[in-house]
């Protein structure tokens, strides 16, 4: 394997996130998922190492604006633990088909590997993205960290009552997502119908609780996919330790939040 490519950029810090997020314990086994979608400047130099033959797989879906695209995304089944020694057999680039009903693998996906099960969930998401900012890349990541899923059991699903929760907790909360925390139920996990849902919500936010189950966050780098899923995850961690010991005495006012808002617009 011609080893080039991996310090290509935004391949080494594809890379490097999916080992940051097992550090942070938010991948067991296969748990979890990333995916980002390339610029035509960021394509440029992994062209020569692509192999561009046209072999097809169907998508479960018609995505023509993602028509041509590339995207990095992690293989199905396999562990974030295992993508920095080994990033050709667990992580891949696919481009979609100019129709937008297919996908062809280019690169990666060794041993006959196949892109994650929650595929559509991502290209759904990616393209709603692209409508927003066409000229952004994009990047998604779908995490299994403990503390958010935990509440998910405990507070009512409600989008507004968990936005607020969180805003609470954290000061960084109200500027890194002003908009929200979207909130599903429980769905099955790499179901068109999750991906529907998910995509319908992120027209809107930038990071969803899958009931249950997980996150899912957006950003147009990386970091930012990843720094969002971390505050997210930090503030349900200090939620769950306030409620194990009893419970706020105490919390900022709505008066106070808002000129958090207000002053980071
Ligand atoms: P994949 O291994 O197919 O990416 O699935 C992991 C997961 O977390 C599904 O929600
Ligand atoms: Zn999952």
């Amino acid at each position: 394997m011609n080893k080039e490519i991996l310090s290509l950029e935004p391949m080494a810090s594809f890379i490097n996130t999916c080992h940051e997020g097992w550090l942070k314990g938010w991948h067991e086994r296969n748990g979890g998922n990333l995916s980002y979608r390339l610029s035509k400047t960021e394509l440029a130099p992994f062209l020569p190492f692509l192999s561009l033959e046209e072999n097809y797989l169907p998508l479960n879906a018609s995505l023509p604006f993602l028509g041509e695209d590339f995207f990095l995304i992690t293989a199905s089944g396999k562990f974030m633990k295992n993508v920095s020694k080994d990033p050709e057999s667990n992580i891949g680039m696919v481009q979609i088909h100019p129709d937008g009903n297919a996908y062809h693998k280019v690169w990666g996906f060794k041993e006959g590997a196949h892109p994650s099960s929650e595929l559509l969930s991502h290209l759904m998401t990616h393209a709603v993205k692209k409508e927003k900012h066409p000229e952004n890349s994009c990047a998604l990541l779908h995490a299994h960290p403990a503390n958010i899923i935990a509440l998910s059991f405990i507070l009512p699903l409600n989008e507004e009552l968990i936005t607020r929760e969180l805003w609470e907790m954290l000061s960084e909360c109200i500027i890194v997502f002003p908009e929200g925390l979207g909130v599903l139920p429980w769905m099955l996990p790499g179901s068109l119908e999750l991906a529907q849902a998910s995509q319908n919500l992120m027209k809107r936010v930038n990071a969803v609780l899958w009931a249950h189950h997980g996150i899912f966050c957006a950003g147009s780098s990386l970091d930012l996919a990843f720094g969002l899923a971390d505050t997210i995850e930090k503030a349900a961690e200090i939620l769950v330790k306030v409620l194990s010991m009893g419970g706020k005495k105490q919390k900022p006012s709505h008066s106070q939040l808002l000129s958090l808002a207000e002053k980071y617009q």
